[in-house]
């Protein structure tokens, strides 16, 4: 049955993903971007599909959700993505990332509630956790004693608590996300989009500390598979109940394993380099998902070598196409 959808985020390296595969199962979606730190280009697969629609505008517009609802008409579930994502620059513009990443929350979820919807799903991070060294990282382990390490993960915080105490609430935390259309020309963008971008122009990759630092990563196809998940759209029959869920993999790689991965794929030349580490970083993190395996059919799918190799291949054409 065809579902009315709004992605706040949309035109960013997730939102444009999920609003793919929400397009691809044959729901209607309304988009919302203010562009920010997301891209035109990103949209550019579904912006002509007749089942979408897109809003620029930022999610700090007040009434944003009844007037889309007023709009477009027939809105059932909100995923919420669109977010200040640069945890640096929230250090610096601490008011502005409370602002959007948790007072537009609070409003938008205010305003889902009193429309209906059936669920409000939230990007949440793993951010959230500050510096817990239990590993795995189980939801729980957040309390109002946590101490993020950025307003970025503070702003995540008080949304999860927010949309997990809702009936219609379920927030995501997701770890480290890789795939396709990441942008690696911010500064700030996931190491694996750095890493191949260095790595398929024959360059050394960077590497901050020693390199046994790890990490979860999760494929971006396995993160729109969680958000569908939540919804209970596509091969999930039934949405989540609500609550907060971690959404990784629960497999932790360091980051030296990781360059040399993506040095192996790209079969590039140059080896790695070391910089001193930066202030800040977190030592190792690594997602309980018991949670979300044991209340979903849900199950992460995409081996990392093979989620690389398809991100990899996907810059090769960005750039082969960039350079025709
Ligand atoms: N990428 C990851 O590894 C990761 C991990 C954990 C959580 N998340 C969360 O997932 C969500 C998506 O992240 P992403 O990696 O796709 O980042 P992204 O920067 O590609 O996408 C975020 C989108 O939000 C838009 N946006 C920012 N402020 C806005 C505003 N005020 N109004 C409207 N749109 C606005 C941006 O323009 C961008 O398109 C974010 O909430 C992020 O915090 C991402």
């Amino acid at each position: 049955m065809k579902r009315g959808c709004l992605v706040t985020g949309v035109a960013g390296f997730v939102g444009s993903h999920l609003a793919e595969a929400l397009l691809a199962l044959d729901h209607r979606v309304v988009g919302v971007d203010n562009f920010f730190s997301g891209h035109r280009e990103n949209m550019a697969s579904f912006a002509d599909h007749p089942d979408f629609r897109f809003h620029e505008s930022s999610v700090e517009e007040p009434g944003l959700l009844s007037r889309l609802g007023r709009e477009y008409g027939g809105l059932e579930v909100c995923f919420h993505l669109a977010a200040i994502v640069s945890v640096p620059y929230s250090v610096d513009h601490e008011e502005e990332t409370l602002r959007v990443n948790w007072d537009a929350t609070e409003a938008l979820l205010g305003e889902a509630e009193a429309m209906g919807l059936s669920r409000f799903v939230f990007a949440g991070s793993a951010a959230e956790y500050g510096e817990d060294e239990r590993l795995p990282l189980l939801e729980g382990y957040v309390t109002p004693e946590t101490r993020h390490l950025s307003p970025y993960g503070r702003a995540k915080h008080l949304s999860t608590q927010r949309v997990a105490a809702s009936p219609i609430g379920v927030a995501l935390r997701c770890f480290n996300i890789y795939g396709p259309r990441q942008d690696p020309r911010s500064p700030y963008s996931g190491v694996i989009s750095r890493f191949i971008d260095f790595a398929v122009a024959g360059q050394s990759m960077v590497i901050f500390g020693d390199g046994l630092q790890t990490r979860d990563f999760i494929y971006v196809g396995d993160v729109v598979s969680a958000y569908l998940a939540a919804a209970g759209l596509g091969a999930f029959p039934s949405p989540l109940e609500p609550g907060v869920y971690n959404a990784g993999t629960g497999v932790g790689i360091s980051i030296l394993e990781l360059a040399d991965t993506i040095r192996d794929l790209t079969g590039n030349p140059s080896s790695h380099r070391f910089m001193p580490e930066r202030p800040g970083d977190i030592r190792h993190s690594l997602a309980s998902i018991a949670a979300l395996r044991d209340r979903s059919a849900w199950r992460p799918g995409v081996a990392l070598r093979e989620g690389l190799g398809r991100t990899i291949a996907h810059t090769l054409s960005t750039r082969r196409t960039a350079g025709s």
